[in-house]
C-alpha cells in the first residue's frame, strides 16, 4: 500500500495546488463582470472531458485545467448582471470571501458543544431578520440548505404542534392534515405536502395575485379541523407578490392555526423603506424563511429558517441517538434539532461576515437600489408600445408580455440573447401564457440593462 497519509499531506506540490486554486479564485472574482456562460449537451461535455474519476487520480492540475477550461464555462454565472431569470445570485464580495474561510475551517455547525463561536455569529444574524420582523427576542431558528428545506421543516413543526394539541385536548387526529396555500405559491410547498403525505387547499387569488384573509375563509369553508398551517407567501417567485400577511394571520389566528411566511426571495424587501409596508403582519407569524443567496447577496446555498417558539421547533426535530447524547442533553442551542438536517455548515456565516463588515445600511441600500430599478423599468414597459405589463411590480420582479408573440418567439428571442453571452432571460408563464420576467436583486443590474433588453425586443 502507498503512504495512506499522501492525500493530507502539507507538502511543496500541495501549496502550490493551493496557490493555483487562490489564483483562479482572485480571477474569478475580478471578472468585471463574468463572462455568462452557457452550458452544452451532456454529449458534447462527455466529448470533451476525459475520465476524470481513476483508480490514480488525474492530479490536481489537471483536475483544476478541465473545471478551467470546460466545466465552469458551461456552467451559467447566475451573478451575471443581465440574469434576471428564475431569483439569480447577487453574493457581495465579503461574503464570497468569507465562503472560502467556512470551507477551510471544518466547523460542524449542528451542536454548539462543536461549533459554539460559529453559531453565536450564526444566531446574531438569526436575532437580527427576527427583530426586523418584530417576533420576540425568544425567535430563533436555524440556516439550513435552501427554502425547500426551510419551509418543509417549518410544517413539520407546525403539524407536530397541532399533534400535540389535539392530544393534550384528548382529540383525535383528523384523517387527512393539509395546509392551506395561494394558488401561486412556490412549488416546493407541494413537494413538502408530498413528503409529509398531507393535502394543500389551494387558495385562488384576486387579479392582483395578494392571497387575503378572505380569500382563505371561502377556500377552506369548514375544513378547519384538519388545517394544521396556513402558508403566506411573502414575495411569490413568478411575480414577487406579498399575500395580505396582516389578514391572513388575522383569519388563522381565529382558528388557532400556526402561520408560515415564505420569503425565501422576498422578505429581504422588509428592509427596504418603500416595500417595508406590505410586510405588515409579519410580526404575528409562527415561523419564516428567508433565502440569504435570494436577495441578501449571499452565496449559495443557505436558507434562514426562524420559529417564534423554538422550542416547538426543536422538540419537532431534534434527533436522538445515544452517541448524540452528549450534544442533545443541554439546553445549548444545537442548530441541528431544528430542522431536517444533522450535520451541517456554518452556512449562516457568510452573511453575518457581510452584514458585519458593511453593515445593514448597506443591505437597506441596495435592496432599495432593485426596487427602484423595477419599478423604473416597469413604467417603461407601461409606456412602451411593443411591451405589456402584467402585473405591477411590489418588489423586484417585473413580469411583462410582448404584443402579438407566441411561445416560439419568446424562445428564439431568449435564445439567441443566451447563444450570443449578452443576457439569461427565459420566458416564464402566466395562467398557460408565455410572459417575460425581469428578477432584479442584483445591484448591478441597471436600468440601462434592462432597457437594452426592451428596446431588442422591438425586433
Ligand atoms: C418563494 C420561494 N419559496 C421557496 C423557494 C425554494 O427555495 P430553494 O430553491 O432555496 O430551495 C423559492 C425558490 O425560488 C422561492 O422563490
Amino acid at each position: 500500500m502507498s503512504d495512506p497519509t499522501r492525500m493530507h499531506r502539507h507538502d511543496a506540490a500541495t501549496a502550490a495546488l493551493r496557490e493555483k486554486i487562490f489564483e483562479y479564485t482572485r480571477e474569478r472574482m475580478e471578472f468585471d463582470p463574468p463572462p455568462l456562460d452557457k452550458g452544452m449537451p451532456f454529449t458534447e461535455l462527455r466529448a470533451l472531458m476525459p475520465d476524470t474519476v481513476t483508480e490514480e487520480g488525474i492530479g490536481g492540475d489537471k483536475a483544476l485545467q478541465l473545471f478551467v477550461e470546460t466545466l465552469a464555462p458551461s456552467s451559467m454565472s447566475t451573478d451575471h448582471p443581465a440574469m434576471v431569470s428564475f431569483i439569480p445570485v447577487a453574493p457581495t464580495e465579503a461574503s464570497i470571501l468569507f465562503d472560502l474561510v467556512v470551507s477551510a475551517s471544518c466547523i460542524f455547525g449542528g451542536s454548539w458543544l462543536e461549533g459554539a463561536g460559529a453559531i453565536y455569529a450564526e444566531n446574531e444574524v438569526l436575532r437580527f431578520l427576527a427583530t426586523e420582523a418584530g417576533l420576540p427576542t425568544t425567535a430563533g431558528g436555524v440556516f439550513v440548505q435552501g427554502g425547500t428545506n426551510g419551509n418543509l421543516s417549518a410544517l413539520v413543526a407546525a403539524r407536530f404542534d397541532a399533534e400535540n394539541r389535539l392530544t393534550e385536548a384528548g382529540l383525535t387526529r383528523p384523517a387527512r392534515w393539509a395546509f392551506a396555500t395561494s394558488e401561486e405559491a412556490h412549488s416546493s410547498l407541494a413537494h413538502a405536502a408530498r413528503v409529509m403525505d398531507v393535502d394543500v387547499i389551494k387558495v385562488p387569488v384576486g387579479d392582483d395575485g395578494r392571497m387575503t384573509g378572505r380569500d382563505l375563509e371561502t377556500a377552506i369553508g369548514n375544513d378547519w379541523d384538519r388545517v394544521f398551517a396556513v402558508v403566506a407567501t411573502g414575495g411569490t417567485t413568478n411575480f414577487g407578490i406579498v399575500d395580505n400577511i396582516a389578514s391572513v394571520v388575522d383569519v388563522a389566528k381565529k382558528h388557532n392555526t400556526w402561520v408560515h411566511l415564505d420569503g425565501a426571495y422576498g422578505i429581504a424587501g422588509m428592509f427596504a423603506p418603500t416595500t417595508k409596508p406590505f410586510f405588515d403582519g409579519i410580526d404575528k407569524v409562527d415561523s419564516f424563511i428567508v433565502d440569504p443567496h435570494k436577495w441578501l447577496y449571499a452565496p449559495y446555498d443557505s436558507c434562514a429558517l426562524i420559529y417564534r417558539n423554538p422550542a416547538i421547533g426543536r422538540a419537532a426535530h431534534t434527533q436522538h441517538a445515544s452517541y448524540l447524547d452528549v450534544l442533545t442533553d443541554t439546553e445549548e442551542w444545537n442548530p441541528s434539532d431544528f430542522a431536517v438536517h444533522l450535520s451541517r455548515r456554518a452556512r449562516g456565516l457568510p452573511l453575518w461576515f457581510s452584514l458585519a463588515t458593511h453593515g445593514v445600511g448597506a443591505y437597506r441600500d441596495a435592496i432599495e437600489s432593485n426596487n427602484i430599478v423595477a419599478r423604473q423599468i416597469a413604467d417603461v414597459i407601461r409606456d412602451s408600445d411593443h411591451l405589456e405589463l402584467v402585473r405591477d411590480p411590489m418588489l423586484s420582479v417585473v413580469v411583462f408580455r410582448r404584443k402579438g408573440w407566441a411561445s416560439e418567439d419568446y424562445n428564439a428571442w431568449s435564445d439567441e440573447l443566451w447563444e450570443e453571452g449578452k443576457a439569461a432571460c427565459f420566458p416564464s408563464k402566466f395562467r398557460g401564457e408565455p410572459v417575460l420576467r425581469f428578477a432584479i436583486v442584483n445591484p448591478r443590474t441597471t436600468l440601462d440593462i434592462l432597457m437594452e433588453l426592451v428596446e431588442s425586443l422591438k425586433g
